[in-house]
Protein backbone atom coordinates (compact mmCIF):
# COMPACT_ATOMS: atom_id res chain seq x y z
CA UNK A 1 0.00 0.00 0.00
CA UNK A 2 2.99 2.51 0.85
CA UNK A 3 4.91 1.42 -2.61
CA UNK A 4 1.59 2.41 -4.36
CA UNK A 5 1.08 6.04 -2.74
CA UNK A 6 4.20 6.72 -3.25
CA UNK A 7 3.83 5.95 -6.67
CA UNK A 8 0.42 7.92 -7.17
CA UNK A 9 2.60 10.76 -5.46
CA UNK A 10 5.22 10.68 -8.05
CA UNK A 11 2.43 10.06 -11.06
CA UNK A 12 3.08 13.20 -12.91
CA UNK A 13 0.69 11.88 -15.38
CA UNK A 14 -1.62 13.02 -13.26
CA UNK A 15 -0.52 16.68 -13.56
CA UNK A 16 -2.40 17.50 -17.06
CA UNK A 17 -5.57 16.83 -15.55
CA UNK A 18 -4.41 18.37 -12.41
CA UNK A 19 -3.88 21.09 -13.68
CA UNK A 20 -6.84 21.52 -15.40
CA UNK A 21 -9.14 20.82 -12.66
CA UNK A 22 -7.61 23.21 -10.62
CA UNK A 23 -7.71 26.21 -13.00
CA UNK A 24 -11.27 25.56 -13.43
CA UNK A 25 -12.23 25.42 -9.43
CA UNK A 26 -9.72 28.62 -9.10
CA UNK A 27 -12.71 29.84 -12.06
CA UNK A 28 -15.77 28.76 -10.56
CA UNK A 29 -15.30 28.99 -6.83
CA UNK A 30 -15.48 32.91 -6.39
CA UNK A 31 -15.39 35.35 -5.17
CA UNK A 32 -13.03 34.96 -1.98
CA UNK A 33 -15.83 35.00 0.52
CA UNK A 34 -17.17 32.01 -1.07
CA UNK A 35 -13.45 30.66 -0.80
CA UNK A 36 -12.97 31.69 2.67
CA UNK A 37 -16.05 30.35 3.45
CA UNK A 38 -15.64 26.72 1.96
CA UNK A 39 -11.85 26.90 3.34
CA UNK A 40 -13.66 27.22 6.65
CA UNK A 41 -12.08 30.58 7.53
CA UNK A 42 -14.67 31.36 9.55
CA UNK A 43 -14.53 28.49 12.08
CA UNK A 44 -10.67 28.88 12.48
CA UNK A 45 -10.32 25.36 10.94
CA UNK A 46 -10.68 23.31 7.79
CA UNK A 47 -14.51 22.74 7.02
CA UNK A 48 -13.85 19.66 4.61
CA UNK A 49 -12.93 17.30 7.18
CA UNK A 50 -16.21 18.37 9.01
CA UNK A 51 -18.71 18.22 6.76
CA UNK A 52 -17.21 14.61 4.97
CA UNK A 53 -18.76 13.60 8.36
CA UNK A 54 -22.70 13.25 7.61
CA UNK A 55 -22.19 11.45 4.36
CA UNK A 56 -19.62 8.95 5.72
CA UNK A 57 -21.76 8.29 9.17
CA UNK A 58 -25.20 8.13 7.15
CA UNK A 59 -23.50 5.99 4.71
CA UNK A 60 -22.02 3.46 7.35
CA UNK A 61 -25.14 3.75 9.39
CA UNK A 62 -27.14 2.71 6.29
CA UNK A 63 -24.85 -0.25 5.32
CA UNK A 64 -25.67 -1.61 9.29
CA UNK A 65 -29.29 -1.04 8.29
CA UNK A 66 -29.37 -2.77 4.94
CA UNK A 67 -28.62 -5.64 7.20
CA UNK A 68 -31.33 -5.98 9.63
CA UNK A 69 -35.13 -6.40 8.80
CA UNK A 70 -37.61 -4.28 8.62
CA UNK A 71 -35.08 -1.34 7.71
CA UNK A 72 -35.58 -0.53 4.52
CA UNK A 73 -36.89 3.24 4.70
CA UNK A 74 -35.06 3.90 7.57
CA UNK A 75 -31.53 2.88 5.39
CA UNK A 76 -33.09 4.20 2.39
CA UNK A 77 -33.37 8.05 4.03
CA UNK A 78 -29.98 7.69 5.01
CA UNK A 79 -28.79 6.94 1.83
CA UNK A 80 -30.06 9.72 0.43
CA UNK A 81 -28.77 12.02 3.45
CA UNK A 82 -25.64 10.99 2.77
CA UNK A 83 -25.96 11.37 -0.95
CA UNK A 84 -27.26 14.89 -0.59
CA UNK A 85 -24.69 16.02 1.99
CA UNK A 86 -21.53 14.50 0.11
CA UNK A 87 -21.95 17.50 -2.84
CA UNK A 88 -20.66 20.39 -0.16
CA UNK A 89 -18.13 18.34 1.49
CA UNK A 90 -16.76 17.85 -2.31
CA UNK A 91 -17.05 21.60 -3.14
CA UNK A 92 -15.54 22.31 0.19
CA UNK A 93 -12.51 19.74 -0.44
CA UNK A 94 -11.99 20.75 -4.15
CA UNK A 95 -11.78 24.34 -2.79
CA UNK A 96 -8.87 23.43 -0.43
CA UNK A 97 -7.43 20.40 -3.12
CA UNK A 98 -6.65 23.59 -6.01
CA UNK A 99 -4.08 25.37 -3.11
CA UNK A 100 -2.35 22.50 -2.10
CA UNK A 101 1.16 21.45 -3.28
CA UNK A 102 1.90 19.28 -6.45
CA UNK A 103 2.97 15.75 -5.16
CA UNK A 104 -0.66 16.49 -2.51
CA UNK A 105 -3.01 17.42 -5.82
CA UNK A 106 -2.18 14.02 -6.96
CA UNK A 107 -2.73 12.01 -4.36
CA UNK A 108 -5.92 14.52 -3.95
CA UNK A 109 -7.06 13.59 -7.51
CA UNK A 110 -7.49 9.75 -6.59
CA UNK A 111 -8.94 10.96 -3.20
CA UNK A 112 -11.48 12.63 -5.66
CA UNK A 113 -11.92 10.41 -8.07
CA UNK A 114 -12.68 7.63 -5.45
CA UNK A 115 -15.32 9.59 -3.89
CA UNK A 116 -17.17 10.40 -6.97
CA UNK A 117 -17.23 6.79 -7.81
CA UNK A 118 -18.56 6.12 -4.34
CA UNK A 119 -21.32 8.87 -5.10
CA UNK A 120 -22.77 8.21 -8.27
CA UNK A 121 -22.88 4.43 -7.11
CA UNK A 122 -24.86 5.89 -3.90
CA UNK A 123 -26.90 7.67 -6.55
CA UNK A 124 -27.45 4.85 -8.23
CA UNK A 125 -28.76 3.10 -5.25
CA UNK A 126 -31.00 5.60 -3.57
CA UNK A 127 -32.61 5.73 -7.50
CA UNK A 128 -32.76 1.99 -7.54
CA UNK A 129 -34.45 1.83 -3.59
CA UNK A 130 -36.99 4.47 -4.44
CA UNK A 131 -37.75 2.51 -7.43
CA UNK A 132 -38.56 -0.73 -5.36
CA UNK A 133 -35.51 -2.86 -6.05
CA UNK A 134 -33.94 -2.37 -2.66
CA UNK A 135 -31.61 -5.79 -3.66
CA UNK A 136 -29.67 -3.63 -6.82
CA UNK A 137 -29.74 -0.39 -3.99
CA UNK A 138 -28.18 -2.70 -1.71
CA UNK A 139 -25.36 -3.85 -3.70
CA UNK A 140 -24.70 -0.25 -5.00
CA UNK A 141 -24.34 1.20 -1.74
CA UNK A 142 -21.68 -1.78 -0.72
CA UNK A 143 -19.82 -1.05 -4.02
CA UNK A 144 -20.04 2.74 -2.80
CA UNK A 145 -19.28 2.28 0.63
CA UNK A 146 -16.22 0.54 -0.48
CA UNK A 147 -15.20 3.00 -3.13
CA UNK A 148 -15.55 5.77 -0.81
CA UNK A 149 -13.45 4.25 1.92
CA UNK A 150 -10.90 3.85 -0.52
CA UNK A 151 -11.41 7.55 -0.81
CA UNK A 152 -11.33 7.89 2.83
CA UNK A 153 -7.95 5.89 3.41
CA UNK A 154 -6.22 8.46 0.48
CA UNK A 155 -7.67 11.64 2.64
CA UNK A 156 -6.19 10.36 5.35
CA UNK A 157 -2.59 10.21 3.67
CA UNK A 158 -3.21 13.22 2.46
CA UNK A 159 -3.67 15.00 6.07
CA UNK A 160 -1.73 12.64 8.35
CA UNK A 161 1.12 12.03 5.92
CA UNK A 162 1.60 14.89 3.23
CA UNK A 163 0.30 17.21 5.86
CA UNK A 164 -2.14 18.74 3.68
CA UNK A 165 -5.07 21.87 5.73
CA UNK A 166 -3.05 20.76 8.75
CA UNK A 167 -1.60 23.68 11.03
CA UNK A 168 2.20 23.62 9.70
CA UNK A 169 3.24 26.01 12.15
CA UNK A 170 1.88 24.91 15.00
CA UNK A 171 4.33 21.96 16.36
CA UNK A 172 6.94 25.12 16.36
CA UNK A 173 5.79 25.50 20.27
CA UNK A 174 7.34 22.09 21.04
CA UNK A 175 10.95 23.45 19.91
CA UNK A 176 10.51 26.86 22.60
CA UNK A 177 11.57 26.21 25.78
CA UNK A 178 9.26 27.31 29.22
CA UNK A 179 9.38 31.11 30.87
CA UNK A 180 9.98 34.56 29.22
CA UNK A 181 12.18 34.93 26.36
CA UNK A 182 13.80 38.44 26.00
CA UNK A 183 12.98 39.91 22.39
CA UNK A 184 13.33 43.16 21.57
CA UNK A 185 13.49 46.86 23.08
CA UNK A 186 10.38 48.32 23.21
CA UNK A 187 11.62 51.69 22.12
CA UNK A 188 13.65 50.49 19.37
CA UNK A 189 11.21 48.36 17.69
CA UNK A 190 9.82 50.56 14.58
CA UNK A 191 5.70 51.56 14.54
CA UNK A 192 3.74 49.26 11.97
CA UNK A 193 6.31 46.76 10.58
CA UNK A 194 6.80 43.43 10.48
CA UNK A 195 10.42 42.75 12.78
CA UNK A 196 11.67 38.83 12.44
CA UNK A 197 12.89 37.45 15.46
CA UNK A 198 14.05 34.07 17.13
CA UNK A 199 12.71 32.32 20.36
CA UNK A 200 14.91 29.25 20.68
CA UNK A 201 15.70 29.23 17.05
CA UNK A 202 12.02 29.70 16.33
CA UNK A 203 11.01 32.19 14.37
CA UNK A 204 8.56 34.96 15.40
CA UNK A 205 7.25 38.22 13.96
CA UNK A 206 6.90 41.09 15.96
CA UNK A 207 4.46 44.23 14.85
CA UNK A 208 4.25 46.83 17.30
CA UNK A 209 1.76 49.32 17.08
CA UNK A 210 1.68 52.15 19.59
CA UNK A 211 2.86 50.68 22.87
CA UNK A 212 0.64 46.86 22.00
CA UNK A 213 3.37 44.61 20.56
CA UNK A 214 1.77 41.32 18.74
CA UNK A 215 4.14 38.48 18.46
CA UNK A 216 3.23 35.38 16.34
CA UNK A 217 4.80 32.14 14.67
CA UNK A 218 6.28 33.07 11.24
CA UNK A 219 5.77 30.40 9.76
CA UNK A 220 2.25 29.97 7.98
CA UNK A 221 -0.05 27.51 8.92
CA UNK A 222 -0.87 26.64 5.11
CA UNK A 223 2.71 25.65 4.20
CA UNK A 224 5.23 27.13 6.01
CA UNK A 225 5.29 30.70 3.76
CA UNK A 226 7.44 33.02 5.69
CA UNK A 227 5.14 35.73 7.18
CA UNK A 228 7.99 38.01 7.97
CA UNK A 229 8.18 38.82 4.63
CA UNK A 230 4.57 39.12 3.65
CA UNK A 231 2.34 42.39 3.54
CA UNK A 232 1.07 44.43 6.45
CA UNK A 233 -2.54 45.59 5.57
CA UNK A 234 -6.03 46.66 6.58
CA UNK A 235 -9.06 44.04 6.29
CA UNK A 236 -12.50 44.86 7.79
CA UNK A 237 -10.42 47.81 9.96
CA UNK A 238 -8.06 45.21 11.24
CA UNK A 239 -4.66 44.97 10.58
CA UNK A 240 -3.52 41.88 8.88
CA UNK A 241 -0.41 40.25 7.61
CA UNK A 242 -0.76 38.48 3.94
CA UNK A 243 1.35 35.19 3.36
CA UNK A 244 3.45 36.13 0.48
CA UNK A 245 3.57 32.69 -0.85
CA UNK A 246 -1.08 31.93 -1.95
CA UNK A 247 -1.75 34.87 0.33
CA UNK A 248 -3.74 34.01 3.75
CA UNK A 249 -4.44 36.54 5.86
CA UNK A 250 -4.05 36.84 10.02
CA UNK A 251 -5.18 39.50 12.23
CA UNK A 252 -2.23 40.80 13.85
CA UNK A 253 -3.89 41.45 16.86
CA UNK A 254 -4.82 38.13 17.49
CA UNK A 255 -3.98 35.57 15.19
CA UNK A 256 -7.80 34.59 13.07
CA UNK A 257 -7.17 33.98 10.11
CA UNK A 258 -8.98 36.72 7.32
CA UNK A 259 -8.56 34.92 4.15
CA UNK A 260 -7.66 31.38 3.26
CA UNK A 261 -6.68 29.29 1.50
CA UNK A 262 -5.60 28.38 5.49
CA UNK A 263 -8.03 27.31 7.40
CA UNK A 264 -6.38 27.78 10.73
CA UNK A 265 -5.90 30.42 12.85
CA UNK A 266 -2.17 31.50 13.10
CA UNK A 267 -0.45 31.16 16.56
CA UNK A 268 -0.05 34.17 19.11
CA UNK A 269 2.22 34.26 21.84
CA UNK A 270 1.87 36.41 25.28
CA UNK A 271 4.09 39.55 25.87
CA UNK A 272 5.12 41.49 28.44
CA UNK A 273 7.43 44.48 28.61
CA UNK A 274 9.95 44.27 31.43
CA UNK A 275 12.50 47.38 32.07
CA UNK A 276 11.74 48.33 28.53
CA UNK A 277 12.49 44.98 27.14
CA UNK A 278 9.22 43.26 25.76
CA UNK A 279 9.43 39.39 25.89
CA UNK A 280 7.25 36.06 24.97
CA UNK A 281 6.00 33.17 26.28
CA UNK A 282 4.64 30.34 25.13
CA UNK A 283 0.76 30.02 25.41
S1 LIG B 1 2.00 29.19 2.71
FE1 LIG B 1 0.16 29.19 1.58
S2 LIG B 1 -0.84 30.97 2.28
FE2 LIG B 1 0.96 30.92 3.42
Amino acid sequence: MRALLTKIERASALDRAGDRLQRAVQATLRPQRVRDLLHGVFLGHPLHPALVQVPIGSWISAAVLDLLPGQRRAATTLVGLGTVSALPAAVAGLNDWAALSRDQRRIGLVHAASNTIGLTLYAGSLAARLNGRHGTGRALAYLGLSAASAGAYLGGHLAYKQGAQVNQSVSELHRIGEGWHALADLAALPQRKLVTREMDDVSVILYRHGDEVTVMLERCPHQSGPLGEGEVTEIDGHACVVCPWHGSAFRLNGGEVMHGPSGNDQQVLPTRVVDGVLEARLP
